[in-house]
């Protein structure tokens, strides 16, 4: 069985099916699904394909399959070029071609400032409440614009009436407006924001907002992770945009001549797959030989970081929470290792440079301080993990520190959760991240900020009685397998089918006015 007949058996019955039967497609997002890149392997140069690994494009690649649809992103492989045709198309996967990877071609330029500019420098910034992070450089916003009539100009070339075009994320904010001007109106165009919204205190700081909303509103379904957010779109709509309806009851905007419809749809992972990895041989192959190398002794509680190396993601707090803690819980030195898994992002970036030199200061610092000649109580790795391998730390730890100060989900504690088995683990969740909307209940809840709390929930986890472990744990997987990653694109297929056939595209007369009052 394929993971799509799967997908459509198991996990989202007939619905994705029926509504991409007889359609088109048409995902956009910045990241590409599949890389081609050069490999040196035995003197010889080879190109090799790397798969996709965010939970995201691994899950909607059987989708964009089974419609044999078009993704259309920026080609960033040193060897993307080399495999494409022409127009820089590829067919994939690789290894069974099933639907068109359209990539396209950024200059340094335009990646200096549309990417590492204005999309990780003002609105990374912006929408997780950074605003000391935020540079407003007019070539960032100049280059945001071009490379997203690029984007756009792209889709529109490629729709056709039946189409479904699905806009992922805070890179394609303006690219939904230039579509909607070069289709036709009946054309469905679907947008999710993957990061949080923020207030409107907080986005009017940024002198481009209207345009930013004014590209969102293209849509006709805009969904965001958490009901919060929603909230916070339709407030900034409605003070930044003179010209927009906001009808509260039925969280919609009308601007422009058209419905946007405002969603939740909280992200899930794909929670089956995880827990069949968890226990495969490679997951306890791997645990094997981490715990050998690094001189895990095997009775020591593990406690487990997973994080990009974002300062929205509260690694130096949790570092100095960790710190208190041994200090203030001498009992636990050489009783306790600390896992952190780190992957380099964004690195030319000078707030992310900042983030990793000061996370190595820290662990160095604290290794010193505590470590002994039989325990190290900070193992840090950056190497890139398998699936399995991946599984199998979270399975093997008793404890995951999710410390973000802002996060739009936090897949991490989901992935985690998936990843227990027999004798489960403890969530520590941050109360500032989206996943603690759903999970915070029978999670560990943390405030980041608050060292001494976070000391303290740190001794609740590790002394936690295994009845209460399992009986919090096991309300975690019912959640996270329930509401796992394709029940949250079946459910968001299934939205934009109900609105197209039911939702009105034009406000009827006199409705303006009573919504305003
Ligand atoms: O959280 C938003 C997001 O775009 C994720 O979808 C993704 O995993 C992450 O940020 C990584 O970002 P980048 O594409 O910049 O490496």
């Amino acid at each position: 069985m394929t993971q799509f007949d799967q997908l459509t058996t198991k996990r989202s019955g007939d619905v994705i099916t029926s509504l991409l039967s007889d359609k088109d497609l048409i995902v956009a997002s910045n990241r590409q699904p599949y890389a081609h890149t050069y490999e040196q392997t035995d003197g010889q140069r080879q190109i090799v394909v790397e798969e996709p690994a965010g939970g995201l494009t691994a899950g909607l690649d059987p989708v964009v399959q089974q419609t044999d649809g078009t993704w259309i992103a920026w080609g960033d492989g040193d060897a993307d070029a080399a495999v494409t045709d022409e127009a820089g198309r590829v067919r994939v996967p690789p290894s069974d071609p099933g639907y068109t990877l359209q990539r396209l071609w950024l200059s340094d330029d335009e990646v200096d400032n549309y990417y590492y500019g204005y999309s990780n420098q003002v609105l990374w910034p912006l929408c997780h409440g950074f605003l000391a992070n935020l540079r407003l450089i007019d070539q960032f916003w100049e280059q945001y614009c071009h490379v997203n009539t690029t984007f756009a100009d792209a889709v529109a070339d490629q729709a056709a009436d039946d189409s479904l075009i699905w806009f992922q994320d805070y890179h394609l904010a303006l690219a939904p407006r230039r579509v909607r001007s070069q289709v036709s109106e009946n054309q469905f165009l679907m947008q999710f924001w993957h990061i949080p919204w923020p207030t409107w205190d907080t986005f009017r700081v940024c002198p481009h907002y209207d345009t930013l909303l004014n590209g969102l509103l293209a849509n006709d379904l805009l969904g965001f992770h958490t009901e919060r957010d929603c909230a916070q779109f339709l407030s900034c709509a409605a003070a930044g945009l003179d010209d927009a309806t906001v009808d509260w009851p039925r969280s919609r905007i009308h601007y422009d001549g058209q419905w946007a419809v405002v969603r939740a749809f909280p992200m899930g992972v794909d929670a089956s797959q995880i827990t069949r990895l968890s226990g495969s041989p490679d997951a306890r192959t791997f645990w094997q030989r981490f715990t050998n190398d690094h001189g895990i002794a095997s009775d020591t509680a593990i406690v487990l970081g997973v994080d990009r190396l974002d300062y929205t993601k509260g690694i130096i707090k949790r570092l100095d929470a960790l710190e208190y803690f041994w200090e203030t819980h001498p009992e636990w030195r050489e009783q306790m290792t600390y896992i952190q898994k780190a992957s380099e992002s964004r690195s030319k970036i000078p707030a992310y440079q900042a983030v990793q030199e000061e996370v190595t200061t820290a662990i160095e610092r604290i290794n010193r301080r505590f470590g002994t000649a039989d325990w190290q109580p900070i193992i840090y790795t950056d190497d890139m993990l398998s699936r399995a391998a991946m599984a199998g730390l979270y399975h093997q730890s008793d404890v995951a520190l999710v410390s973000s100060l802002r996060d739009g989900m936090n897949l991490v504690a989901k992935e985690y959760v998936a990843a227990q088995g027999d004798h489960p683990g403890v969530l520590m969740l941050s109360e500032f991240t989206g996943a603690h909307d759903q999970l915070g209940t029978h999670a560990v809840t943390i405030n980041p900020y608050d060292t001494e709390g976070v000391v303290e929930m740190i001794s609740t986890a590790l002394t936690m009685p295994a009845a209460e472990r399992r009986t919090r744990m096991r309300q975690l997987r019912e959640h996270v397998e329930s509401a796992d990653l394709y029940a949250w694109m079946n459910t968001i297929f299934q939205t934009a089918q109900t609105l197209q056939d039911t939702e009105p595209t034009s406000l009827p007369d006199g409705t303006e006015r009573l919504l305003s009052h």
